[in-house]
């Protein structure tokens, strides 16, 4: 099976995804991890995503989807992918039907996750995750059982993303509302959207999804 997670910022993608491949053995893929991840290498990718990343502003079509491109040629996706934002342009939607299709493979549900976007910046201005394990935590909503210990993998080294400020949140909610909810329709024309509420707490936003994948 492979879904699409679609939601602005903040709207729990990253949360609901590590959840789902967890439980159901699917692959998470993150365009937004994929990309840090270049960041830190200093790939040629990396170089040239970075300031684009670090002003909330979307990387270029050609690279997000040669990247994703380059993800589902490794066997371990055919159990199943969650896309984790990605598609986000309507450029991007067409890559990956193209993708998916020269792969035999086809897009089963598109989950959108509905938020409040009010709501948003507080959850993302209170993000950090583990620097070891990258388990995900908030300031208020999520925090490590034990205070400055990682629940999962016992380290004490947290770290915050250098766009979760509140400045380039909003611009990265604007981008989100121009280029990426115009892509709902195109997937609502062909059955495949299903809203869930992206405010109810996490575990209730994880039931909703497993009730429409089927347990
Ligand atoms: P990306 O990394 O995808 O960031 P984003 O879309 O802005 O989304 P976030 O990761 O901020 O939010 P999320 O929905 O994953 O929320 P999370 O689960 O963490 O992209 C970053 C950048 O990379 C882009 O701006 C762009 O530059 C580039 N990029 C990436 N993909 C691209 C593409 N396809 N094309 C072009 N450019 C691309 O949750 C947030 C917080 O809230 C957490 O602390 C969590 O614990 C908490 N939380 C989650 N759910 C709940 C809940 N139900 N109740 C209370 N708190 C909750
Ligand atoms: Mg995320």
């Amino acid at each position: 099976m492979n879904i699409i997670l679609l939601g602005p910022p903040g709207a729990g993608k990253g949360t609901q995804a590590s959840r789902l491949e967890a439980e159901r053995g699917m692959v998470q893929l993150s365009t937004g991890d994929m990309l840090r991840a270049a960041v830190k290498a200093s790939t040629p990718v990396g170089l040239q995503a970075k300031a684009v990343m670090e002003a909330g502003q979307l990387v270029s079509d050609e690279i997000v989807s040669g990247i994703i491109g380059e993800r589902l040629d490794q066997p371990d996706t055919a159990r199943g992918v969650i896309f984790d934002g990605y598609p986000r342009t309507a450029a991007q939607a067409e890559s990956l039907d193209r993708l998916l299709a020269e792969r035999g493979r086809t897009l089963d549900h598109v989950i959108e996750l509905h938020v409040d976007e009010d709501a948003l910046v507080e959850r993302i201005t209170g993000r950090f995750t583990c620097a070891q394990c990258g388990e995900g935590y908030h300031d208020k909503f999520k925090q490590p059982k034990v205070a400055g210990t990682c629940d999962v993998c016992g380290s004490s080294e947290f770290k915050r993303r250098a766009d979760d400020n509140e400045e380039t949140v909003r611009t990265r909610m604007a981008e989100y509302r121009a280029k990426t909810a115009p892509i709902l329709p195109i997937y609502e024309a062909r059955g495949l959207v299903q809203r869930v509420d992206g405010m109810a707490d996490i575990a209730h936003v994880t039931a909703a999804i497993e009730d429409i994948l089927g347990r």
